[in-house]
């Protein structure tokens, strides 16, 4: 199968090369990024986006801080450093992953003594970030193939794939694998109004890999499961509190239609994702632009005097998640996210 890499660093040009996820499926370009305003630029317009690969971004994109500084002063170069990383940690609030990677590369940096140690030390970890990332994924896939039929379908929602993580994928992961393991997996891919990641991304990666899919808008997945056409629905997540998965809007209805229909509803994430001490009541939800929903293509479909909303993600109460799939295992319930996680540390 082609899974190659979403994002990674060329050491011969010195910069960090991503997959423009803005221009797929129409286009397929590679951006050499070689500095930090731009990388945050391409955060917030979602070039780069999905939990892990944000993760994996921010790391990159310390990395890329200290690499380009004009200084050879260390204490300076520090100082660009940490103020890079707070700028990239603004660019999108809900995925956790974000802050993670940029924190793991800074928490690195306090063994640098030297400006020199600083661009090495930050590259290094941030490529290990990468390749645990992909990992993590196969990890994943492997715990969550076994849960699923050998002939079935399943429903995804938005881009938990690939082009959201290093390669590979967290609930497009678990496709992956099952079908790497001999099982016949068909997949519903939600188109995810408004900026459609689910129809332009899913769709395409999974075909480019020969694995059946049919797309369908948002508001099809009741008809379907009701239809009995889906035996399961996959989703990644944005960030995991004690009591809520955070993933793309539209997650929440799935969780809500599935429970009905006595549909499983599994999240695949890594640990990276799950922020356990805190509950939905503490996470901040993106709120995104307005002509994200008003305008398609050239055209506006909204009155301006009309309001409009548009948050990025919501909130799915961990009762309606069947089970958690990470690299260490799988969460079922009674899903305990605190306990999970400090069992997982001490092992
Ligand atoms: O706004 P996006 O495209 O970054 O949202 C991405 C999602 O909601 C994904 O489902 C989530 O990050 C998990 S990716 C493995």
């Amino acid at each position: 199968m082609d899974t190659s890499a979403t994002l990674w660093w060329d050491s011969h040009k010195d910069c960090l090369c991503y997959i423009e996820q803005t221009l797929l499926p129409g286009e397929y370009r590679i951006i050499e990024c070689r500095d930090v305003d731009r990388l945050a630029t391409a955060i917030r317009r979602l070039e780069i986006r999905g939990a892990p690969a944000l993760g994996v971004a921010g790391a990159y994109g310390v990395a890329l801080a200290a690499r380009t500084s004009p200084h050879t002063d260390f204490s300076k170069v520090m100082t660009g450093v940490r103020q890079a990383a707070e700028l990239l940690r603004s660019t999108r609030p809900t995925a956790i992953n974000l802050g993670w990677g940029i924190d793991r590369v800074l928490k690195g940096l306090a063994a640098a003594r030297t400006s020199d140690e600083v661009r090495t030390i930050s590259l290094r970890e941030a490529e290990n970030i990468a390749a645990e990332d992909t990992a993590c994924c196969h990890a994943i896939g492997g715990h969550g193939a076994a849960l699923l039929p050998d002939r079935c379908t399943v429903l995804t929602h938005c881009n938990a794939g690939a082009l959201a993580c290093s390669s590979w994928g967290t609930a497009l992961g678990v496709i992956r694998s099952a079908i790497e393991a001999g099982k016949d997996v068909k997949v519903f891919s939600c188109e995810t109004r408004p900026l459609l990641q689910g129809a332009r991304l899913t769709a395409w990666e999974l075909a480019r890999d020969g694995i059946d899919v049919t797309v369908i808008t948002d508001s099809m997945a009741a008809h379907f499961m009701r239809a009995g056409a889906i035996d399961a629905v996959i989703v990644g997540a944005d960030r995991i509190t004690h009591d809520a998965v955070f993933n793309k809007i539209g997650t929440y209805t799935h969780a809500v239609t599935a429970r009905y229909h006595k549909i499983p509803f599994y999240v695949a994430a890594p640990l990276s994702t799950f922020d356990a001490e805190r509950n939905e009541r503490d996470v901040v939800i993106e709120e995104r632009a307005r002509e994200e929903i008003t305008i398609m293509g050239n055209r506006t479909y909204v009155t301006d005097s009309a309001k409009v909303k548009n948050p990025a993600f919501d909130a799915t109460p961990m009762e309606l998640v069947t089970a958690i799939i990470t690299e260490k295992g799988v969460l079922r319930q009674p899903i305990d996210t605190r306990s999970h996680l400090s069992f997982c540390k001490s092992h």
